[in-house]
């Protein structure tokens, strides 16, 4: 590990330390106003789906996007720890028996495992329900022009044109392996569209100019992108120690991905374009985007 690399995990985990203190007080057990209880065994099984380790990526580039635009960092960790909650949430349903029927996350047992499979269910609906009222919330302080416009974009991200849509392309891409670029429209829809959320939240904080909007937003869509060709190659090349989940199971459920398509030598190659045009959109901020540059970097060589 070089230098560089060394800086950018100790800020990833420094931000990420930042957001989980705000996930925890978001999740604790006592109730908020107009909510009427907050069944006990529920609210424990989403503090583990949430408080379980977990790189944070998401969070961390709202935070970092936000702040290269000069958006207030307190509202970015909030709005990271709501787009947190929409995170965890799918990967609490990813993991269910009905979809990739995983034992293991983050190193630890699943939430259907840990609990039951009708909790877990819930804990993803309350996570997913949660995400929004953190959005709407009077702490997040935004205008309400932010806040909608927050609020429609996740919206869009995590629904049926979005991650859950794509979770259901990737279900149907088992019995049908669709063509490249079916592979592609369903990684950008089940991955891509949250981490391009995540960038786009940062410009809608700060209050940008629609240039820089839409300039982030191709910056996410891009590292979206490397990001589940990454994590599809290392399903292949990584072991379940390593990764705090299983592998090899795209192979052994014949999931349609590009590493299975063309190779891994292709998909690294693929990787380090999705890199590069990712760092090109960065040219505009100069110096000031080298975090992000790093996020780029750090998102395609990850090892786990
Ligand atoms: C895993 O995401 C799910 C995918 C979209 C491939 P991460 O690799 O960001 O998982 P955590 O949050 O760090 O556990
Ligand atoms: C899941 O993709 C993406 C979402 C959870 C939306 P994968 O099924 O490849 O994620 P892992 O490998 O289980 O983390
Ligand atoms: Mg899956
Ligand atoms: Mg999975
Ligand atoms: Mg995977």
């Amino acid at each position: 590990m070089d230098a560089s690399s060394e800086t950018f995990e100790a800020k990833l985990a420094a931000t990420a330390r930042e957001i989980e203190a705000v996930l925890d007080i978001l999740l604790s057990p006592a109730a908020l106003n107009d909510e009427i209880a907050r069944p006990e065994g529920l609210c424990s099984a989403m503090h583990y789906a949430v408080l379980n380790g977990g790189k944070r990526l998401r969070p961390f580039l709202v935070v970092e996007t936000a702040s290269l635009l000069g958006g207030d960092r307190s509202v970015a960790l909030r709005v990271g720890a709501a787009l947190e909650c929409v995170h965890c949430y799918s990967l609490v349903h990813d993991d269910l028996p009905a979809m990739d029927d995983d034992d293991l996350r983050r190193g630890k047992p699943t939430v259907h495992i840990a609990y039951d499979e009708a909790t877990a269910i819930l804990a993803g609906d309350s996570l997913l329900t949660y995400a929004f009222d953190i959005i709407a919330a009077p702490e997040t302080t935004l205008p309400d022009t932010a806040k909608v416009a927050l609020t429609l974009a996740l919206a869009r991200a995590a629904g049926i044109g979005g991650m859950a849509g794509g979770q259901a392309l990737d279900l149907a891409a088992e019995k049908q392996v669709p063509d490249e670029q079916g592979i592609v429209t369903l990684q950008a829809m089940k991955t891509g569209a949250l981490i391009r959320f995540a960038c786009e939240a940062g410009a809608i904080i700060a209050g940008a100019s629609a240039e820089d909007r839409a300039r982030l937003r191709q910056f996410g869509e891009r590292i979206g992108l490397a990001f589940q060709l990454a994590d599809d190659i290392l399903d292949l090349t990584s072991d379940a120690a390593t990764m705090g989940k299983a592998t090899g199971k795209d192979a052994g459920r014949g999931k349609g991905t590009l590493v299975a398509l063309h190779g891994i030598a292709w998909a690294e190659t693929k990787l380090a374009e999705h890199v590069c045009e990712a760092e090109a959109l960065l040219s505009a901020y100069a110096e000031r985007s080298i975090i992000l540059a790093e996020a780029a970097r750090f998102i395609a060589g990850r090892k786990s």
